[in-house]
């Protein structure tokens, strides 16, 4: 009798004593939104294995920081560079992930040929507006069913709700946007659709972003999903205002997407600095206090403040389908060199050597 209780104890104690896989982002998140994050080029062709190892293990959505902006994928007219973006699409198509496409149509990052003819003049609406086509529809074809989701147009709208005096603008005016729409539609019609912007919390962008989807859906364009980039800072914006803005979105009938999530720990040369790039400073020292390490008291500020944007995150996760970093670790960020170049920024989930943050745990344990 003594022996069949051994064994009887055994075989119930073993399943219990199985080691449980330990819980992820991914894993945790499966049933409230994809979480993703930003790969450059080290991490795409999978150099650094500590980084892989840790992308794998915690995202289930990525897009690419850099190579598929038109400046590298059509370096001259005509002349297509896909060689990193092919690479980046196969690593999400190999590791099963939701593949995002970064960005088709922006006025920056674009090549230095796209808005002017060959005496350097600025092009015609016409022939600015059939190299937008022929760009857009020579890359969405060429991932035409592995890419799950394109940026189709990035930052047309400016805070106050005025659109961006870019090129885009100027030559063809506000219907960039909807052919853009439309030719992306029309590579692939299964592929969803954003527009991606910063700042989103500011109410002239949000009611103008929101004019802008009504008026694609009045006119039949297909756009399936806002982005807000969410770069933000332990001071802006708020919480209600970032929520005012999610609802809104939801409210004009599409998805929302947390796109390019960071929260920078220094301190702003400027109120209000988004993510233009155009905007640049003086390196300063006292902008760049954490060169070695952030004091305990400013880490835990940092991670409460993320936190409550998670728990909107988790609030809207109905609305909310996708919520991505912009990078993987600390060291990744463009924020070390924007808009102050050389500086020491810990805006991201993982610190500088890969290892999760405090907030990791924090958010695992909310689900
Ligand atoms: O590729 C060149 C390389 O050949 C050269 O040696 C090197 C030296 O300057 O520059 C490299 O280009 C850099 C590029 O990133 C690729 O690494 C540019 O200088 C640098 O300005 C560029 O920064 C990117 C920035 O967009 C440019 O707009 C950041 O990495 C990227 O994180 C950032 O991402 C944007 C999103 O696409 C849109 N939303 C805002 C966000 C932040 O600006």
């Amino acid at each position: 009798m003594k022996q069949i209780i051994i064994i009887l104890t055994a075989s119930i104690l073993l399943p219990a004593c199985k080691s449980k896989q330990p819980e992820t982002l991914k894993s945790v998140l499966q049933d409230k939104f994809l979480i993703g994050t930003a790969l450059n080029l080290e991490q795409i062709y999978q150099r650094d294995t500590l980084a892989n190892s840790v992308i794998l293990e915690h995202f289930s959505s990525i897009v690419p920081e850099n190579c598929m902006k038109s400046m590298f994928l059509q370096p001259k007219e005509g002349e297509f560079f896909f060689d990193d973006a092919d690479k980046y699409v196969e690593y999400g198509e190999k590791h099963n992930l939701w593949i995002v496409g970064h960005c088709l149509v922006w006025h920056s990052q674009t090549p230095d040929w796209f808005f002017v003819d060959s005496t350097g003049k600025e092009v015609t609406r016409q022939v600015l507006l059939s190299r937008i086509k022929n760009h857009i529809t020579t890359v969405v074809s060429r991932y035409k069913g592995r890419v799950n989701g394109w940026d189709v147009v990035n930052e047309a709208i400016l805070e106050d709700g005025s659109w961006r005096q870019s090129p885009l603008y100027r030559i063809i005016g506000e219907s960039f946007i909807d052919s853009a729409f439309v030719w992306a539609n029309r590579a692939d019609t299964n592929a969803e659709l954003y527009y991606n912007d910063y700042n989103m919390a500011d109410c002239g962008k949000r009611n103008e972003v929101v004019k802008l989807v009504k008026h694609l859906k009045d006119n039949n364009i297909r756009i399936d999903a806002v982005g807000m980039q969410a770069h933000v800072h332990l001071d802006y914006p708020s919480i209600s205002e970032f929520e005012k803005s999610i609802e809104a979105f939801a409210a004009a009938g599409v998805k929302v997407m947390i796109t390019e999530l960071d929260m920078s720990i220094l301190p702003r040369a400027k109120y209000n600095v988004g993510a233009d790039i155009s905007t640049d400073f003086e390196y300063q020292k006292e902008l760049n206090p954490y060169v070695d390490g952030v004091p305990a008291e400013k880490d835990s500020i940092w991670t409460s403040r993320f936190l409550d944007f998670f728990d909107l995150f988790l609030k809207h996760s109905n609305t909310i389908t996708r919520v991505t970093t912009w990078g993987v670790g600390d060291a990744d960020s463009w924020l070390n060199n924007w808009p102050i170049p050389g500086r020491t920024d810990y805006p991201l989930l993982f610190d500088r050597n890969y290892m999760p943050k405090p907030c990791i745990d924090s958010i695992i344990g909310k689900i």
